[in-house]
């Protein structure tokens, strides 16, 4: 069988658009569904391949927007994010939003290729930076990750081939929030022992257009998306603020991290057959950095 030729990526945001730029200079037609009028705009895409990526306003959430969605999609990447972090925000994007149009879709009598969800490592909630891979049982320490367990098991029983990706923290071209509080000297530098794990987000969409060509039989149902390298936090910290030429703020110990301290191992990526462009934040930050370098203080 012919890998998905025509993908709705539901959620198109940071991650989304650029998935569909690389699915567009794949040759395929990427359908991005948001409910903003005003799509993203591709950033780096080749003139010839706006006319494959084919944007959809509409609410996952509003069940009647989902109603004509395009009868030549052949697979799914599910890519809402949740506008706050609550329970109830966390219910409706990965539980209901999902439930919405893959009804929506089952209704219309589709027969998908693959059904992408992604998810978050937050399902791994260890405290003590142990390692973690795709046959870890999931550490559910809170709602949020109870919820979006939740939702993979709604993506495991849906009729269609399908494939959750628990990606990392997500970076990469204009996500600055890190960088300017480093700039600024307002971020703490984390106490020894305190991981994190991260993946550029080219190299996240990269694994997602690999995940949807892959063989079907050679498609995991869960695959970790990390890059090569969760570093302790106060490794990465001091590495980007030497980077940026600044130095650390004395402010005390930092929070204890939100998405629990574990240290993600992506081999089973690797082992289908993904390379990363950006193995390591050593690779997929010194561009970031340079572009905030080289821009003025909003305020100047
Ligand atoms: N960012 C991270 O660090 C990270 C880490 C782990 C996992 N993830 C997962 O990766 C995926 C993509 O993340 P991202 O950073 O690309 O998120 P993002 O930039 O916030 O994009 C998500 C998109 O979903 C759309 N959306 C939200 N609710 C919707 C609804 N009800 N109907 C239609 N569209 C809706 C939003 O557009 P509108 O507001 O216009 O609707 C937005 O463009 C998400 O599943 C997220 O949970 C992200």
């Amino acid at each position: 069988m012919n890998p998905p030729s025509s993908i709705l990526i539901a959620g198109a945001g940071f991650l989304g658009t650029q998935l569909a730029e690389l699915l567009a200079e794949a040759g395929c037609h990427a359908y991005t569904l948001r409910r903003s009028p005003t799509p993203l705009q591709a950033s780096t895409a080749p003139a010839s391949t706006p006319t494959r990526i084919h944007p959809i306003q509409a609410d996952l959430l509003e069940p009647s927007t989902l109603a004509d969605l395009p009868a030549t999609i052949d697979a799914v990447v599910f890519a809402a994010s949740a506008d706050r972090s609550n329970p109830d925000a966390y219910q409706n994007t990965y539980l209901s939003a999902q439930s919405n149009l893959a009804h929506a879709l089952l209704r219309s009598g589709r027969e998908l290729q693959r059904w992408i969800f992604v998810s978050s490592t937050r399902v791994y909630g260890f405290s003590d930076g142990r390692w973690v891979g795709e046959s870890t049982p999931p550490h559910i320490r809170d709602r949020l990750a109870e919820t979006l367990l939740r939702a993979e098991e709604f993506t495991h029983a849906l009729p269609w081939p399908t494939c959750v990706v628990r990606s990392a923290g997500i970076y990469g071209p204009g996500r600055n929030r890190l960088l300017d509080q480093c700039l600024r000297q307002e971020r703490p530098l984390p106490p020894p022992g305190v991981y994190t794990n991260r993946i550029h987000r080219d190299d996240c969409a990269r694994a997602l257009l690999h995940l949807l060509h892959l063989p079907m039989a050679d498609l995991p149902p869960t695959i970790l998306a990390a890059d090569r390298d969760p570093a302790e936090s106060r490794t990465f910290l001091t590495w980007i603020y030497q980077q940026l030429g600044r130095t650390p703020p004395d402010l005390g110990p930092a929070d204890r991290p939100r998405g629990g301290n574990k240290r993600c191992r992506s081999d089973l990526l690797l082992q289908t057959g993904f390379q990363f462009h950006y193995p390591s934040y050593r690779d997929g930050y010194p561009a970031l950095i340079q572009s905030v370098l080289s821009t003025p203080p909003a305020d100047s």
